[in-house]
């Protein structure tokens, strides 16, 4: 079986978040003797593309509305990954220094022509196309109406929504960059007067996931906009849960962090981890530390933060550590924080990968107050690394975090993504701090769940199995 993943980002080419991490790990867990996964993803000018060199293996032009662009196909020349990955390289729109910005639509409009195009030529057609969140949206309908990928009608097709508070809406002025299909089914494309390429996906694509099966259960209710539709097409949604990549996030292996541990050596390693991080953030190593890392927007609640951390880090008994970037207000207020408490909060305004694998290592708890969380990684990287989650109990989760109050649980679950939610979620993690035997019991316990990618990897094989 072949499987041709398309996504707008991928670990370790461009990483926004998670989305890089899913496509960047998938495809190495799905590769076995009859499978091949692999991954096509657009050519970016980015640190990745600079410091790899790539051969073409393609050449073309491909037409966007009334223009003609060139393009290539790059494949990887210096470092192979574990999973074949191609680049569509459209020197005039993909080839900038960002992945997202407000050029959106017609640099991925290009990015999936060139890249079914390109398809048009293999030998043999693949056996799955596997579509990631609205930047890939029109693939479903493009092979299912587009004149030009008649060829392609049979191939099964998916989409996985990633997030459904992103939709890549554009308006009808631009329907002519789509090549040409029967225009009586023009509305596949629409959804609330403009064309919706996420809504597209889920009218066209032959099965639709999400990653979380609570998440499934929530765009019943709030989707942006697409509850109506996610009710009408239910039938063939369901929801697999992301898994995480062992081969990048394992604290035994993870040489990113400054000392490795496992089970046996957790209580050294993350001291050691610890310590160098209240070394240079200048924070109390006594104090427990509440850690938050990821994209500062509204879905993840960070927005409260400031207000929270100022209430929590008066009461003195707790430290706090955030890295992120995203709005520039909350980034301003976070930063402004330092000054009033110096050697309880500590902030890196920015994206630093190594960083991140360092705090999962050395905090004690990260927090997750997200309004909306289709999956969520962070919680199960912290897990891996014997870091207990604070998440509000919702989407993804839910469905991997369970209270210490209750049976088997490990973490400190909370209902509303709110101040008081977050202060009093706290406050739980320092008392549980203090009971130190349940505190150590509780850390080799989450580090021994599975959370690999191997279960989930085998869900949507058995998906693609039965529509092929
Ligand atoms: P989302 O995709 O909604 O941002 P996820 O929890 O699925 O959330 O994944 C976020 C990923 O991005 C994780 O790998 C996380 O460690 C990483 N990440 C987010 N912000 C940063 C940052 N500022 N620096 C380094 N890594 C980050
Ligand atoms: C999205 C979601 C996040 C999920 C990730 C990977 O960015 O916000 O919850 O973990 O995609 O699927």
């Amino acid at each position: 079986m072949n499987i041709v993943h398309l996504s707008a980002e991928c670990y370790p080419v461009a990483k926004i978040g998670g989305l890089a991490d899913v496509v960047g790990a998938l495809p190495k867990y799905q590769n076995n003797k009859t499978i091949t996964s692999q991954v096509i993803m657009p050519f970016y000018d980015n640190k990745f593309t600079q410091e790899n060199t790539f051969k073409t293996i393609y050449s073309s032009t491909l037409t966007l509305g009334s223009i003609v662009l060139d393009f290539s196909v790059l494949k990887l020349k210096n470092k192979p990954l574990d999973f074949d990955i191609f680049f569509i390289d459209v020197p005039d729109l993909l080839f900038k220094d960002y992945v997202y910005s407000s050029d959106d639509t017609d640099r991925f409009i290009a990015f999936q022509i060139a890249a079914l195009d390109w398809m048009l030529t293999w030998k043999k057609n693949p056996d799955i196309i596997h579509c990631h969140d609205h930047h890939t949206g029109l693939i479903p309908f493009m092979l299912q109406e587009s004149f030009k990928y008649e060829a392609f009608r049979k191939i099964p097709n998916i989409l996985t929504i990633h997030n459904a508070q992103y939709q890549g809406w554009f308006s009808h002025d631009k329907v002519s960059l789509i090549p040409s299909f029967d225009f009586n089914n023009v509305g596949l494309l629409d959804w609330g007067s403009s064309i919706n390429p996420l809504a597209a996906a889920i009218k066209c694509a032959w099965r639709v996931t999400t990653v979380s099966p609570t998440y499934m259960e929530e765009l019943k209710t709030s989707a942006n906009g697409l509850e109506y539709l996610l009710n009408d097409e239910s039938k063939k949604c369901s929801g697999i849960l992301n898994g995480i990549d062992l081969g990048v996030w394992n604290p035994e292996t993870d040489n990113y962090i400054i000392s490795k541990y496992n089970t046996k050596t957790v209580q050294s390693g993350k001291n050691a981890n610890k310590k160098y991080l209240c070394d240079t953030f200048k924070l109390d190593f006594n104090k427990p530390l509440f850690a938050f890392i990821g994209r500062l927007v509204d879905q993840k609640g960070s927005d409260l933060f400031p207000e929270a951390f100022k209430e929590s880090l008066l009461k003195n008994k707790a430290s706090v550590l955030l890295l992120g970037s995203g709005n520039h207000l909350v980034e301003q207020q976070l930063e402004t924080l330092k000054k009033d408490h110096i050697g309880t909060y500590n902030a890196y305004i920015g994206y630093d990968e190594k960083l991140s694998h360092i705090i999962y290592a050395g905090a004690d708890f990260i927090l997750m107050p997200s309004r909306v969380e289709p999956c969520g990684l962070n919680q199960m990287y912290a897990l891996k690394y014997g870091t207990v989650p604070i998440v509000r109990s919702i989407g993804g989760l839910k469905d991997t975090v369970i209270d210490i109050s209750k049976h088997k649980g490990f973490g400190i679950c909370h209902s509303d993504t709110s101040i008081t939610d977050i202060v009093t979620s706290i406050d739980r993690g320092v008392e549980l701090y203090r009971d130190q035997a349940t505190f150590k019991k509780i850390r080799r316990q989450i580090m021994a769940i599975d959370h690999s990618w191997h279960a989930s990897a085998q869900d949507y094989i058995k998906l693609y199995k039965s529509i092929n």
